[in-house]
């Protein structure tokens, strides 16, 4: 029976020299140890032994058999081993290469004008108050002291909605906020908002659009006077355009405020000695402002005896196109990446 295991043992030494895949493994388990392989064979001819040789055989058969379980799992192992390794070589990562940048975006000029102009006056203690773009002509024009059929309102043309809402209009000035704001302070008290938004009136060309951005101010208090809404233009221009910027008032007329002005500042380019952006007069005209028309207080509930409050109003394009050189309003509006991507926050870094 040894010579018989020992036969057996070195056939499939031979045998597994042969063996190169997960099959021939199968093949090789069923010629040695499947139903009808060799030393399953051996067990079976057990009963042509005698009872008292078939311990000792048993033992033999059983030793052959661990021999040759033990030579197949070790092939096996090995045949599996290898398949890894092969996939494992074919999928690998080359964790060296550079990765793909991905590209920052950059605030739209508007954006970033919008939030400097609101984060200075939130730092000055103002609250910020939006409203909607489709207003009632009361609050557009009525309440800010533009009856129907003023002739101030020409200068404001724009876009009303038809018959049923005959009264409605896309707004052409954030002072419609004002009124809201007013008439929303049930204890008649101080206001101290700036209203950024977009306007509409009917323009087009490289220094007027269809559609453009206000930012306007409005205060409101006891004792306040021209000296509050001076001081407070300053430090504003001063802080958006540069510290050396001066500002200069100009009588003005606008129906909700008096008295009126117009604010001109210290060209930011020649500093003041004149140049083709100013015109060789070295200032620039930026904003309307004045003193809230005792009218406009009294419509929205206010008493003028009692308080008094200053308004101003800009062009947050205008300003942006100052401030970041940009030559067509339409550009700001245009849609276009590359006009953006100048605006990326190198300068922030
Ligand atoms: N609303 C005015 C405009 O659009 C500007 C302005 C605001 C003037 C507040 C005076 C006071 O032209």
């Amino acid at each position: 029976m040894k010579e018989k295991g020992l036969e057996i043992k070195n056939q499939l030494l031979e045998d597994i020299k042969s063996v190169n895949t997960l099959q021939d493994i199968v093949e090789l388990k069923s010629k040695y140890i499947g139903k009808t392989g060799v030393v399953t064979g051996l067990m079976k001819n057990m009963k042509d032994y005698a009872p008292e040789e078939r311990k000792e055989i048993g033992q033999i058969v059983n030793v052959i058999k661990t021999e040759v379980n033990d030579i197949i799992s070790t092939k096996e192992k090995e045949i599996n081993e290898a398949i890894l390794n092969e996939k494992l070589n074919k999928e690998k990562i080359d964790i060296t290469l550079p990765s793909k940048k991905i590209k920052r975006g950059s605030l739209h000029p508007m954006t970033r004008i919008t939030e400097e102009f609101e984060d200075l006056f939130v730092s000055m203690g103002y609250t910020v108050f939006e409203g909607p773009e489709l207003e009632s002509d009361e609050n557009c024009f009525q309440k800010l002291n533009l009856p129907k059929g003023h002739p101030a309102r020409d200068a404001q043309d724009t876009f009303y909605l038809k018959d049923e809402v005959e009264n409605f209009l896309l707004r052409s000035q954030t002072s419609t906020a004002q009124v809201r704001a007013m008439e929303a302070n049930v204890d008649k008290g101080p206001i101290r908002i700036v209203c950024p938004g977009k306007v509409y009136r009917r323009d087009e060309d490289a220094t007027h659009s269809h559609q453009f951005m206000q930012i306007e101010g409005l205060v409101i208090d006891k004792n306040i006077s021209m000296a509050d809404l001076k001081g407070t233009l300053e430090v504003m221009m001063k802080k958006v355009l540069g510290e050396k910027t001066q500002v200069r008032f100009r009588p003005s007329y606008f129906p909700f405020t008096e008295p009126s002005v117009e604010v001109d500042v210290t060209c930011f380019k020649c500093g003041g000695k004149g140049c083709a952006l100013c015109k060789q007069t070295g200032w620039i005209e930026v904003l309307g402002a004045g003193m809230v028309h005792p009218d406009v207080l009294t419509m929205s509930g206010y008493d003028p005896k009692v308080y008094q409050g200053f308004a101003f109003g800009t062009g947050l394009d205008r300003m942006a196109m100052f401030k970041y050189n940009i030559p067509d309003i339409r550009t700001i509006y245009g849609n276009d990446i590359r006009f953006i991507e100048q605006f990326d926050r190198k300068d922030e870094d």
